[in-house]
Parts: C-alpha cells; sequence; structure tokens
C-alpha cells in the first residue's frame, strides 16, 4: 500500500515519518517547495521535533517522498489530509487551504480508495463539505471510495511518542469508512479507537480544545483573584489539583492555531442554528483570555515604574514571541499582541526570542533587544518579571 500525506507541517510529517517507519511507502504533499527538497535530502525542518531527524534522515527521499505535484501521489490508494484551517478576522473557519487539497485528492481518487481528513475541523466538515468536493472532483460517491476522520491530537516537540502512545480517534461518514480507516491506521497508530461517526471524531477534538480554553480561562481569572487577595496561586494550585481538580497554569492568553480557534466552531456554528445562548462560556472564556494582554501591560508598568527613569524610557523586553516556547511560530502570538498593546500605551518595548533573528523580529514590525540590555524583563512562558537596573 502507498500513502500520500497532504501537508508536511508541524502535525503532517512527524505522521508521515510515523507511517514510512512501520513499512509502508509515503508520498509527502506540500506547496512548499523548499520544505519539499529538505526531507527528500533527509534534512529535518522541525528541528524543535524530538525523534524526527532519525526518521527523516532515515527516510527522507526514499520511502518518504516529499514533492509539490499532486499527481505525484497517483498511485496512492490511502489519502491522508493534513493542512491548516484558519480563522479569519470575524472568527469564521475559512476553508481555502483544505478545499484545495481535497480538491487535488478528488482528482487522483479511484475506486476502493480512503480518504482520512485530520485537520480538526467544525462538526460535519468531513459528512457535507468534505465528501461533497471529493465526489465532484472523483465522479465517485461515498460507497466507491471510504471518507473518515481522525483528529490530530500530537503537540510539537512530543510528536513522535505522541503518536506512538497516545489513544487516536478515528470515525467514517459510515460504517465501512470508519473499519477500512481504522484497519490501515492500525499499521502505523499505537493507540486507536473507533467511534460511531465522522462527527463524533470532530466533536472529540473541539471539545477537548474548548475544555482547555476555559479552563485557561478559569486559571487567569484566579490567578488575578490571587494576586489581589496576596496569595500565592502555584502554591494553591499544586495544593488544589487531585484526581477530580485539574486548574489550569496562567497565562497571557492563548495563542496557536488550535486552541483559540476551536471554540469558535462551536460558537458560530450555535449563532447560525439560533442558539447563541449556548455558547455563554465559550465567549466569557475569549473575553477573559483576551485581557490578560491589558493585565500583564499593567503589571508590567507598575514593576517599570520601580526604575529610576522616565516610565516611558524604561526598556521592556519580552523574553519570547512565539505562541508556545520553542514552537517556531507565531500565530495568535501573545507576546506579539502584549508588544504591541505596550507600545500603544507609548512604552519602550522590545521583543528577543531564541527561535528568531533579530531581521525575523523587525519583520514582525517589532524592536529587537536581547534581555541583557533591558531595564525589566518579562517571560511569557512563566510570567515571571525580572528588574535588571
Ligand atoms: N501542530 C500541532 O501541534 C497540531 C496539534 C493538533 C492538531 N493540529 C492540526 O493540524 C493542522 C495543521 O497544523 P500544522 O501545525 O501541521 O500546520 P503547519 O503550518 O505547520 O503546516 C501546514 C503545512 O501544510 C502545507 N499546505 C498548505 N496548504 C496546502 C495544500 N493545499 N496542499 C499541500 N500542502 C499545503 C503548508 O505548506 C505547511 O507546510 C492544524 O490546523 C490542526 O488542525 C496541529
Amino acid at each position: 500500500m502507498k500513502v500520500a500525506v497532504v501537508g508536511l507541517g508541524k502535525a503532517g510529517l512527524p505522521l508521515a515519518a510515523v507511517i514510512a517507519e512501520a513499512g509502508l511507502d509515503v508520498v509527502g504533499i506540500d506547496v512548499d517547495k523548499k520544505r519539499c527538497k529538505q526531507i527528500n535530502d533527509g534534512v529535518n525542518p522541525i528541528p524543535e521535533e524530538a525523534g524526527l531527524e532519525k526518521l527523516i534522515k532515515k527516510y527522507g527521499g526514499k520511502t518518504l517522498i516529499a514533492t509539490s505535484i499532486y499527481a505525484d501521489a497517483k498511485d496512492c490508494t490511502f489519502f491522508v489530509v493534513i493542512v491548516p484551517l484558519f480563522i479569519d478576522e470575524q472568527n469564521n473557519a475559512d476553508f481555502s487551504l483544505l478545499e484545495n487539497a481535497f480538491r487535488n485528492v478528488g482528482k487522483l481518487l479511484k475506486k476502493g480508495d480512503c480518504v482520512v481528513l485530520e485537520t480538526t475541523v467544525p462538526p460535519g466538515t468531513t459528512e457535507k463539505i468534505v465528501k461533497d468536493w471529493l465526489e465532484k472532483e472523483s465522479g465517485l460517491v461515498v460507497g466507491d471510495f471510504y471518507l473518515a476522520h481522525s483528529p490530530e491530537r500530537i503537540m510539537t516537540g512530543y510528536s513522535i511518542s505522541r503518536l506512538k502512545e497516545f489513544p487516536k480517534i478515528i470515525g467514517g461518514v459510515d460504517a465501512a469508512s470508519g473499519q477500512k480507516a481504522y484497519d490501515v491506521y492500525r499499521y502505523f497508530i499505537g493507540s486507536l479507537s473507533l467511534v460511531s461517526s465522522s462527527r463524533v471524531a470532530e466533536f472529540v477534538k473541539v471539545i477537548e480544545g474548548c475544555y482547555r480554553f476555559t479552563n485557561i480561562a478559569l486559571a487567569n481569572e484566579l490567578f488575578k483573584i490571587a494576586l489581589e487577595l496576596d496569595i500565592d496561586f502555584y502554591e494553591s494550585q499544586k495544593a488544589a489539583n487531585h484526581e477530580f481538580c485539574h486548574i489550569h497554569l496562567p497565562s497571557t492568553g492563548v495563542g496557536g492555531h488550535c486552541i483559540p480557534v476551536y471554540p469558535w466552531f462551536l460558537i458560530k456554528q450555535m449563532k447560525k442554528q439560533q442558539k447563541e445562548d449556548y455558547t455563554v462560556v465559550l465567549k466569557a472564556s475569549h473575553t477573559v483570555n483576551e485581557d490578560m494582554i491589558k493585565f500583564f501591560s499593567q503589571h508590567i508598568i507598575q514593576h517599570c515604574k520601580k526604575i529610576n527613569k522616565p516610565l516611558k524610557k524604561v526598556r521592556i523586553c519580552i523574553t519570547g514571541v512565539s505562541f508556545r516556547k520553542g514552537v517556531k511560530s507565531i500565530y495568535k502570538s501573545r507576546s506579539i499582541a502584549l508588544a504591541k498593546y505596550l507600545e500603544k500605551l507609548g512604552m519602550d518595548v522590545y521583543v528577543y526570542d531564541e527561535l528568531y533573528s533579530k531581521e525575523e523580529i523587525e519583520q514582525m514590525k517589532l524592536s529587537f533587544l536581547t534581555p541583557d540590555k533591558a531595564d525589566v524583563v518579562f517571560d511569557p512562558f512563566t510570567l515571571k518579571i525580572e528588574i535588571l537596573k
């Protein structure tokens, strides 16, 4: 069997490498030609991903061939699609990358082939939208081919071990599709659980994100209250957590293209169905998480006031620009939002991140400074503030 993996990003490439490691031939498709060349040369484009380098060196350009040409996957009988789904300014899902990928896959589809969507999507997407794209492009109907959803549950940095150990969910648009996809995934996924439909599989991943999103909002709220009451939040959180209580860590909000995105799938879907009042907690959580920027700006400014300099001359350095420590991505980066907000307040703010060069930070329209040259240093990942002078 030859497997095609469409999208060789932080989620798709580790998956493609794990499939190759299981002994299957893989054609990886990505629009990024430079990335394809790197992979075929045995060079790992995601250095922060533990264990990936070894696999790319061993299989890249051999049993894992990367290409930007969809037709190179015409002999494949199993297709996995994992390209991003972003939300626009109004928080509506933008399906354009998915549509492009599926329409191209549809053109290659033959009777008996199986297609699995791994990108997290609003519930119902696989059985309605994806099915429609594939049927239109291929001239076939579900029954001629199989279609399922299996949400990616990795975490960048731990993807290989997650794919081998973490329970993965799979569900088909019909029973035969679920079973077919399950039987193939068992070759390369360590722990797999078949659910009754693609809609359930989609919902599982979305509600997992909503759980994290609202619990981060709760932690943020409790963190502010603890500070106000002069209580050590971290000591309290550690003592409070047990089997039935899992208070999360506070943060400057939620970044990345996963957790802050998924609640909007449900908020927007309920709005369409005139059930906006079903999403009160999700919407309030969004407000709490977003407002952490204002809270930390004030917190930082309080520290700046302790420096013997005019307030607007105090050099603030935020030591991290990526949305999560160690992951080179700035999608919905809270540090960028924080830096821009402090700038708007007239503060002298800089950014430093060991994953990004001075030029890359300046391209984000931010000022670069190494932390040793600052007066006040704020670590957005630990929330610690340090006064250097
Ligand atoms: N990264 C994670 O930790 C993570 C975790 C869970 C789920 N996911 C899911 O995986 C999805 C993808 O995330 P990612 O982190 O891999 O994104 P990414 O930005 O790292 O990679 C996406 C890749 O897809 C390629 N691409 C875009 N459009 C394409 C097209 N039409 N055809 C072929 N290739 C195309 C891009 O060039 C890029 O290399 C997310 O939207 C999310 O649903 C990611």
